[in-house]
């Protein structure tokens, strides 16, 4: 058990995910709860708020990502969008969508992104629990497996790890990060995200 960790809950509310609660102690809010859940209408300008404020914070970042959050929406790429909801408020949001791998446009690998927690409930487990929620419901679709762009330092504790042989262009392979869900093994060549993410590349 992680320092610090005082309790864990599961939670259901209608199709909300169970989740994993990490309370930290140091930041903890007594009695609140938080629920994941699939994303609603109503939800969109929180999520575009939550995802500019915490990619405000990422210095690499070319802070497109609520722009692709709508692309894919609007091009129904968005396979699966969840949010965190505490106390009636979305404090966090993840985006997966289909990819295709060496060309082969095999509908059961995803691309997990964008993923943001707003700034203020952050490193609290929120991210940890979009995170497992977004697997948990990839596999449920019966995918493959999932692919994603990230630091290896956060990503490897969900068991995500780079490849050999699986690329994308202008992506360091370290931070080309992949998990497999189901039987097959995470195939080797290069990783293509829906178009939504061509949106501002040069
Ligand atoms: C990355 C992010 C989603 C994590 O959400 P979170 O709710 O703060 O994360 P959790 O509480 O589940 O996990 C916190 C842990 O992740 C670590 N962590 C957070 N962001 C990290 C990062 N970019 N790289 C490495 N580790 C990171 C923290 O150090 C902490 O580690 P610890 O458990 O050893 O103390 C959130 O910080 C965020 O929105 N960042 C800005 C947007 C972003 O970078 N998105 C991901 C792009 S790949």
């Amino acid at each position: 058990m992680a320092d610090g960790l005082i309790s864990r809950v599961f939670i259901f509310e209608g199709d909300a995910y169970p989740i994993l609660l990490e309370w930290r102690l140091s930041q903890s809010i007594a009695g609140a709860l938080m629920i994941i859940r699939d994303e609603q209408p109503t939800d969109l300008d929180a999520i575009r708020a939550i995802t500019s404020a915490a990619f405000a914070q990422v210095p690499q970042s070319r802070q497109t990502e609520v722009a692709v959050i709508d692309s894919l929406r609007a091009a129904g790429d968005l396979a699966v969008s969840l949010v965190a909801v505490e106390e009636g408020e979305v404090i966090g949001h993840i985006a997966f969508s289909p990819v295709s791998i060496d060309h082969d446009d095999d509908p059961r690998w995803y691309g997990g992104g964008p993923l943001a927690v707003r700034p203020d409930r952050q490193r609290r487990g929120v991210g940890s629990s979009l995170v497992r929620a977004g697997l948990q419901r990839l596999a449920e679709l019966g995918a493959h497996g999932c692919v994603l762009v990230g630091d290896p330092a956060y990503y490897q504790r969900f068991g995500f790890r780079s490849y050999p042989g699986l690329t994308m262009p202008n992506v360091p392979a370290q931070n080309l990060l992949a998990l497999a869900l189901g039987t097959v093994d995470v195939k080797a060549g290069n990783v293509k995200f829906a178009p939504a993410f061509d949106v501002g590349a040069s």
